[in-house]
């Protein structure tokens, strides 16, 4: 199949693409060019993040942190709050510490250079290519879950997508159908087929009859688009019970209550939450399992009372049933030994903290119980 018309391929890709794209906040020019602080941004946000979810995020983002330097002045904490919602948090903390480099080794303009982009945190193949195809017309590749499916289907490509040589393959195939894009359209043919992925080119059902790509698509001519790609089969993802807390220094919505700071490296790094653990086979019940928990974290005694709400909640790698208790402060000044910070905080100033989507239910249904009890908010 090495002999596909990749200048073809790529011509449909830019008509269609010119046509047929949909109106997206990033993709506005200014003076015929994109601005490349806002094509990373949105390219950082997009990764594992759907369009419709990122508008929004996007449009506050630029409101909020116009451009590099005001990026790298703002604290982590302000980055983490715009970020609250998005998940993978380790991409805000990355894009932070990348603006500090940029306006400390390139001015405070993104680099228009391979090499460079990569030492920056955070920037990956997939990043580089976008932001130097789409930010600067460079005929650099893109290879993200929708262009893997689309040249899957295109090149009809018969191995488990995700190995290693097949990568390398699809690699090339990107890069040469991004190098024979006409002079200058090297972004709009890698974004046509991204977004050719996106609306056309589905997982399921794919659109053929619509598709520019229709008469030098491989998988088509042989009625094979639903058997392509090939997917390594997933392992069914483990499940864990957690047990949190929402800990009161003294009467439960009348007194402040605790919230702790994750450790800065791991998941939802930086992220304050209701204290808590996963459940191990050696805890009684839910309840021993928080009182260990909250020992080895905060190295403080509780008591725990009734349970507040039950969330659950798909991670990428592992799914938790989150079981949240009240519980109240009976002895020890809390310890920094399993997070980074704690403080004692009043209910009404949780949403000033950057909190998981979990923790986030949390207080959700924390303010319905106080209002359910007709507490007034202090
Ligand atoms: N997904 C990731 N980047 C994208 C882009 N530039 N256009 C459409 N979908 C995308
Ligand atoms: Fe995808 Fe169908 Fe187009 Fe082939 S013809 S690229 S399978 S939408």
């Amino acid at each position: 199949m090495s002999s596909l018309p990749h200048a073809q391929i790529s011509a449909r890709l830019v008509d269609w693409h010119a046509q047929h794209q949909r109106l997206l906040p990033w993709r506005e020019a200014r003076a015929g060019h994109r601005d490349p602080y806002a094509v990373w941004v949105s390219e950082i946000m997009l990764q594992q993040t759907r369009v419709e979810t990122v508008i929004d995020y996007f449009n506050h983002w630029m409101t909020r942190f116009p451009d590099v330097e005001a990026l790298a002045a703002a604290d982590l904490q302000t980055v983490l709050k715009a970020w609250e919602g998005l998940g993978y948090y380790a991409r805000a903390r990355n894009l932070h510490k990348a603006a500090q480099q940029i306006v400390t080794h390139h001015g405070g303009q993104l680099p228009a250079d391979r090499s460079a982009l990569l030492a920056l945190p955070g920037i990956g193949e997939y990043t580089v290519g976008a932001i130097l195809s789409i930010a600067f017309n460079q005929p650099e590749p893109i290879l993200d879950g929708n262009v893997k499916r689309v040249l899957a289907r295109l090149f009809d490509i018969d191995q488990p997508i995700n190995e290693p040589t097949t990568l390398r393959k699809l690699w090339e195939m990107a890069r040469s159908v991004v190098e024979s894009a006409p002079t200058g359209m090297a972004g709009d043919c890698n974004e046509g087929l991204m977004e050719l992925g996106a609306t056309v080119c589905t997982p399921q059902n794919p659109r053929c009859l619509i598709c520019p790509l229709l008469d030098v698509c491989a998988a088509a001519r042989s009625g094979k688009q639903a058997e392509r790609p090939i997917l390594p089969r997933r392992k069914q993802t483990p499940h864990y019970d957690v047990a949190a807390g929402v800990i009161w220094a003294g009467e439960p919505f009348r007194s402040k209550l605790l919230l702790a700071q994750r450790p800065s490296d791991g998941m939802l790094g930086g992220l304050w939450e209701f204290p808590g653990g996963k459940l191990e086979p050696h805890d009684a019940d839910l309840p021993a399992c928080l009182r260990r928990e909250i020992a080895e974290e905060l190295v403080i005694e509780i008591e725990v009372h009734d349970l507040l709400t039950t969330i659950r909640h798909a991670y990428t790698h592992f799914r938790i049933t989150l079981h949240t208790f009240h519980a109240r402060h009976i002895a020890g000044e809390p310890q920094t030994l399993g997070c980074q910070a704690w403080r004692w905080v009043e209910m009404t100033e949780l949403s000033a903290f950057p909190l998981p989507v979990t923790d986030q239910k949390i207080a959700a249904a924390l303010n319905e119980a106080r209002l359910s009890l007709q507490l007034p908010s202090q």
